[in-house]
């Protein structure tokens, strides 16, 4: 169907995620095979602003799909969030030409997109976020290699925290989100995991369940914790040491988190989410967001999708309960 979007743009945004090239990499060549202009558009909506871009051809986009961070760099831009930023962001794309714009970020860049959707530049947002935390999406690109960072660190935490007898309380990113603290929690077979979701009582919750392991045997514990939860990590070692005598340390992961070469999940789902936003945009259709919904990948409108509620997990962390002793 041919319709008026012939030049399009890209920018990721927000934090960056490993994937984020791989989604670029499938917006640029699907544009490009379907006759489209594409500009690359630098440190998110400021490139935007400061017309900080540059055109891309088939070329631009080898060799990037195996390397996390994103080539065309990433920011928080607070100006965008104002209506004069916004307006020369519109000055911007119609002195270039730009009249269609792949957004990849997460919830905070895709509000950006419904800005600028509704004032006739037509956006379709693509989530990139280690957190896993937006609300119309079931996976985000980025989660599962942050995943399968966090599990590689944390057996080596193992390790030390076995020969010692000690009890590793691990701090994993995530924002206001538990995602990244549930699923690594399971993966790397935390005794307790404390989410955000979850409000938790440290001796009922922690507490009385490393008592119950010792009881058992258990002399060594992972305790993965959010760091959205509301309690400091650092204290919650010093704690659960008072409480239980058990020797206890902290390790908080941070950005090492956001690094790393994609794994194959968020390469493939990148891909296909990236490809999917031009279609649409070739159809002539903005103000959408592409989000995987189980397997598939599927669209909305971005303010219903940002009006979604983010569903937790709860079978997952009941599994999680029941194994973790
Ligand atoms: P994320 O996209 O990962 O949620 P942020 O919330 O930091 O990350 O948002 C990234 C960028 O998106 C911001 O720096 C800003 O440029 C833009 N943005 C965020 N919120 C809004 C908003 N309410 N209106 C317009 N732009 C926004
Ligand atoms: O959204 C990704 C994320 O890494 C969060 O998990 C974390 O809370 C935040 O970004 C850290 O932001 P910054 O890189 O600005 O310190």
């Amino acid at each position: 169907m041919s319709t008026n979007i012939k030049t399009i743009g890209v920018l990721t945004s927000g934090g960056d995620a490993p994937g984020m090239n791989a989604a670029v990499r499938a917006v640029v060549r699907t544009a490009l095979n379907k006759n489209m202009r594409v500009f690359g558009i630098r440190q998110g909506y400021n490139g935007l602003i400061n017309c900080d871009m540059i055109e891309m051809n088939m070329n631009s986009v080898s060799d990037i799909l195996q390397h996390g961070g994103t080539f065309l760099r990433t920011a928080r831009c607070l100006e965008f969030k104002e209506e004069a930023g916004l307006q020369k962001a519109i000055e911007v794309c119609k002195k270039v030409g730009i009249d269609g714009l792949v957004v990849v970020g997460g919830d905070g860049s895709f509000r950006g997109a419904r800005d600028l959707s509704i004032r006739g530049i037509p956006c379709v947002g693509v989530p990139g976020t280690i957190d896993n935390d937006i609300s119309s999406s079931h996976y985000t690109v980025g989660f599962d290699t942050a995943l399968n960072t966090v599990s590689d660190m944390v057996d080596k935490l193992r390790d030390t925290s076995q020969s010692h007898n000690r009890c590793s309380v691990v701090e994993v990113m995530g924002r206001k989100a538990g995602d990244i603290a549930l699923h690594a929690g399971i993966a790397c077979g935390a005794t307790v995991i404390l989410v955000p979701e979850k409000p938790f009582d440290i001796d009922k919750d922690v507490v009385a369940k490393i008592n119950l392991a010792l009881k058992t045997g258990k002399k060594h514990f992972i305790v993965m914790v959010a760091e959205g939860i509301n309690y400091d990590s650092v204290q919650l070692a010093e704690d659960i040491e008072a409480k239980t005598g058990v020797e206890s340390r902290t390790t908080i992961l941070g950005h090492v988190q956001r690094g790393g070469s994609p794994t194959v999940r968020d390469r493939v789902n990148a891909s296909r989410m990236g490809y999917r936003a031009v279609e649409l945009l070739d159809k002539g259709i903005g103000n959408r967001v592409v989000v995987m919904r189980d397997d598939k990948v599927v669209d909305f409108d971005i303010l219903e999708a940002l009006n979604m509620k983010k569903e937790f997990d709860d079978e997952l962390l009941a599994i999680a309960n029941t194994i973790s002793l």
